[in-house]
């Protein structure tokens, strides 16, 4: 088993600290966002991905998920756990939740969100003009559920469901908009969902997320969001995942 990493806000410097150079190559559907790595998380040994680029020059709507997971499929990736650092709307999605979302609603828009487009029939591991995937599922069950057994046996708390309401940014939603989104029944909003998690299943790619809250989604605390407390809840957050990332590789590895 391959597995891979897709880190967010605030793990994008684990290839600099591991040292390494990123690994480019082409991809029929142009730019990814700054390679991959491949390295050695504990003992397992995964692909890297920073889905924001190293410097973190790609803001969610220009990030070409497309490249990137095109990327991971011909590396021979077939489990991706991603990163998604996102705000709380619900009581129980508290900043400083970690939950593993079962659900997705998309509300983006413009941008590239399949490989079935009509154009890319004779592409590797996209062999038809056009197909219909089932989505009832946005993520693989039999990978949430080993993600959710780790947390439950490793005592870490977390919330083993959640509906991710992705949304286009880069600003951040009017209190309208999360009014809306809980009214659709959203637990979480966060702008990196999308479509990436649809893209992940459209090449067959085993793929589950992990999804910190940094914040009360606008309009839900009283005070207006500073983005300079945000990024230091993403820098602790993303401290705390470190500390049980290599265990939980393992853990997925052995399942194996
Ligand atoms: N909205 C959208 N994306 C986010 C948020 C938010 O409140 N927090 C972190 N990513």
């Amino acid at each position: 088993m391959s597995i891979a990493i897709i880190g967010g806000s605030g793990l994008d410097q684990l290839q600099e600290e591991a040292g390494l150079e990123p690994i480019y190559q082409q991809t029929p559907f142009g730019e990814h966002s700054q390679g991959v790595c491949k390295l050695n998380i504990g003992n397992t040994p995964v692909v890297f991905l920073p889905r924001h680029g190293k410097d973190h020059h790609l803001p969610p709507h220009k990030v070409n998920y497309r490249a990137n997971m095109w990327l991971l499929k011909s590396l021979g990736i077939t489990k991706i756990v991603a990163m998604n650092v996102v705000g709380g709307i619900t009581d129980e999605m508290s900043p400083r939740t970690l939950l593993v979302p079962h659900q997705v609603i998309d509300y983006t828009w413009g941008r590239e969100h399949t490989y079935f487009d009509g154009l890319h029939h004779d592409t590797p591991f996209i062999d038809k003009y056009v197909d219909h995937i089932d989505f009832t599922q946005p993520y693989s069950e039999a990978l949430r559920q080993r993600i959710i057994g780790f947390l439950d046996q490793s005592k870490i708390n977390h919330v083993n469901y959640g509906v991710y309401g992705c949304t286009q940014g880069p600003r951040l939603e009017s209190a309208a908009e999360v009014q809306r989104l809980q009214n659709d029944g959203c637990h979480i909003v966060g702008m990196t969902a999308m479509p990436e998690t649809a893209l992940a299943k459209e090449l067959e790619m085993d793929y589950a997320s992990l999804g910190l809250v940094v914040n009360w989604a606008p309009g839900i605390a009283a005070e207006e969001l500073s983005f300079g407390e945000i990024m230091q809840l993403v820098s602790e957050e993303m401290a705390h995942v470190q500390t049980f990332l290599p265990d939980l590789l393992e853990f997925l590895t052995l399942q194996h």
